[in-house]
């Protein structure tokens, strides 16, 4: 579809910061292109919105949101990719090409079967007007749907001769096959589903009685390349914009509930499609949603698939929340009561929501803490103390030290077990793992050499330095850090780039590659306030300076070690030549004058940072 050339010379033609002003109109420049705004993704009143505008890169430090061009002009203005990156390219003057025949093929046949889901989209709302679909639209006036609603979110009533009359629109024939219908889809109610990008991608069909002779309730269109159910979340094309601005996603069940949300306010609100919370959702969820909130259905399975779903949320580092609704219920039941009961309010069933979430939802710990408590039989001696230990452990990976005093207070609570004790135990473990990880090390010293060698490392993104630059540092061997190796590698895997590469096309791979290590990238790339790393020069100084100091001593070591100690002769050169090296290269003034930079470069970043 385009390539990543285009890509490049779009960010290379268009200054970030340009973009980022036209929303941000108090953009300043606090260092050469360093520049800080009040953050376009959400309200506030101090500047946490950095751009690098040398790496094409912006983050929040309040909100968290990050990305380049494409993400941003995507985020600020709602547009999808494609469109963020025609309207880029017009503005730069770039000409999109390099289509392949591959890449045309795709775009026909994606095109082809657009076309016959939007027809069967336009087929589907006419029959639901239409006579034929009294008893459809009945049932879903009868629901409480406003016709309005049914309208943007594409429901339909699906005739026996659809096809014939998809058909007679003009489509391709051959695409029709394609579009992935089903013998089922007759007599049914239409849900249009569209990917996050607003485009129709397939549909799901209720049946129009309860009665099980009725067939399965719903069934879908085949999954194709667009139509994937383990990605989808259903109403996220309408839900972004909402998203953008306060950070919050309801994630439910169901398309009713979704729709019935939307329509009571609560335009944040998304379903999976009848599949658990996957690896895909998080993915897409990503940074973008900061609070997460699972409203799943009152009964065993909606119980259970909240706790899949916050599991994996949290095997991220992501906390969310729970909603329980009463045995029973769904939202889309809950929303039409809340309703009922102050009909002449419209916000009344979103406000209601609100304090509901508020009173009743509850955080990852409480919830997983809780559940392995119903769960687990009421006779088991010390069970309090397991589930505690166990949620203690699961929770290890928000790193937060304030977030994690406050886990494990709401665990104690949860279990009713003695608050201090459980911090005891959950400290003298993270203490072990975080001893662990960094025995071999000295921690002052340390601290600035990877410092340095992560300078070193985000030197790759920038247009100053870049790949040919950083590649013979890497091999004098001064990044040792094995995160900052493995960094490097991700960063041109075939190892026969040239030039710099792209920052956030770095980060998508570490994030897809290796996930832990996205943060530290990020970290590296564009730095928290208060954190300043050397320049590329400084770092490679100090490093070399402690490399070299390094092999001098290895030197030494090595001539000691293989000393023949009958020997007298051999010991005494070995001594004097050890003593020389000592003067000369690496001797006792130098260290002590490294230790002072160090320091220096320690200082020049808060006390509480973390190493990158
Ligand atoms: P529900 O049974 O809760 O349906 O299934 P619902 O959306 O609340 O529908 P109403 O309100 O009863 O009309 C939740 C979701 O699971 C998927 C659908 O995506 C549905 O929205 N599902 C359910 C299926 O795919 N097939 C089924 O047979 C049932
Ligand atoms: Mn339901």
């Amino acid at each position: 579809m385009y390539s990543d050339a285009d890509k490049d010379a779009i960010k290379q033609r268009l200054n970030l910061a340009d973009l980022v002003r036209e929303v941000a109109p108090d953009l300043k420049e606090r260092a050469a292109g360093d520049f800080w705004a009040c953050c376009p993704f959400h309200n506030e009143d101090t500047a946490s919105f950095h751009v690098l505008s040398a790496r094409g890169m912006y983050k929040c430090f309040g909100c968290g949101e990050s990305g380049d061009h494409f993400s941003f002009v995507m985020g600020t203005r709602g547009l999808d990719f494609r469109e963020a990156l025609e309207l880029l390219a017009e503005r730069a003057g770039v000409t999109l090409g390099s289509l392949t025949a591959e890449d045309k093929r795709r775009i026909a046949e994606t095109r082809r079967a657009r076309d016959v889901l939007e027809a069967a989209r336009d087929v589907f709302a006419e029959a639901l007007g239409a006579p034929e679909g009294r008893a459809a639209l009945a049932a879903m006036r009868g629901r409480g749907f406003s016709d309005e609603i049914l309208k943007q979110f594409d429901i339909g009533y699906i005739p026996r001769d659809f096809l014939d009359r998809v058909r007679r629109r003009g489509v391709d024939p051959r695409a029709i096959r394609e579009a992935g219908f089903t013998g089922m889809f007759v007599d049914r109610i239409a849900f249009g589903i569209r990917s996050d990008n607003g485009a129709i991608v397939g549909f799901g069909a209720r049946r129009l009685s309860e009665g099980e002779d009725a067939g399965p309730k719903y069934v879908n269109t085949r999954e194709t390349q667009a139509f994937r159910k383990r990605r989808i979340l259903y109403g996220l094309d309408r839900a972004v914009r909402t998203l953008v601005q306060t950070g919050r996603l309801i994630v439910m069940e169901g398309y009713t509930d979704v729709m019935m949300a939307h329509q009571c306010g609560l335009t944040e609100a998304v379903a999976t499609m009848g599949t658990s919370f996957t690896e895909e959702h998080v993915k897409t969820v990503g940074q973008r949603a900061r609070n997460v909130v699972f409203l799943f259905d009152g009964d065993e399975a909606g119980q259970r698939a909240a706790d899949d779903a916050v599991r994996r949320l949290l095997e991220r580092g992501r906390e969310s929340r729970v909603l329980v609704l009463p045995e029973g219920a769904d939202p889309c039941d809950w929303f039409l009561a809340a309703r009922r009961e102050r009909p002449d309010d419209p916000q009344a069933a979103a406000a209601a929501f609100d304090a509901y979430l508020e009173r009743e939802a509850q955080a990852t710990a409480t919830f997983l803490a809780q559940r392995s408590l119903a769960l687990s039989d009421p006779g088991e001696p010390g069970r309090r103390e397991r589930v505690a230990s166990e949620v203690v452990e699961l929770t290890r990976t928000i790193e937060d030290p304030l977030r994690r005093d406050a886990i494990v207070l709401e665990i104690s609570r949860a279990c009713a077990v003695d608050r201090n004790r459980l911090h005891r135990t959950s400290k003298a473990a993270a203490a072990g793992s975080a001893s662990a990880a960094s025995a071999p090390r000295r921690a002052g010293v340390v601290h600035a050499e990877t410092r340095s060698q992560f300078a070193i490392v985000g030197a790759i993104a920038d247009p100053e330095a870049g790949l040919d630059v950083v590649r013979p540092l890497l091999a004098e061997g001064l990044v040792s850090d094995a995160r900052a190796l493995r960094l490097c590698e991700l960063a041109d895997p075939s190892g026969e780039r040239t030039g710099h590469v792209d920052s956030s096309a770095w980060l998508d791979y570490v994030s897809e590659q290796e996930p832990v290590l996205q943060a530290t990238l990020e970290h590296t790339l564009l730095p928290p306030p208060g954190v300043i790393l050397p320049t590329l020069d400084e770092a490679v100084e100090h490093l070399r300076r402690l490399v070299s100091a390094r092999r001098a001593k290895e030197q030494r070591l090595a001539l000691v070690s293989g000393l023949d100690v009958n020997d007298s002769l051999k010991t005494e050169n070995a001594l004097q030549t050890v003593q020389e090296t000592f003067a000369s290269s690496a001797g006792p003034a130098r260290d002590s004058r490294a230790g002072e930079e160090i320091g220096h470069l320690n200082q020049a970043s808060r006390p509480t940072e973390e190493t990158p």
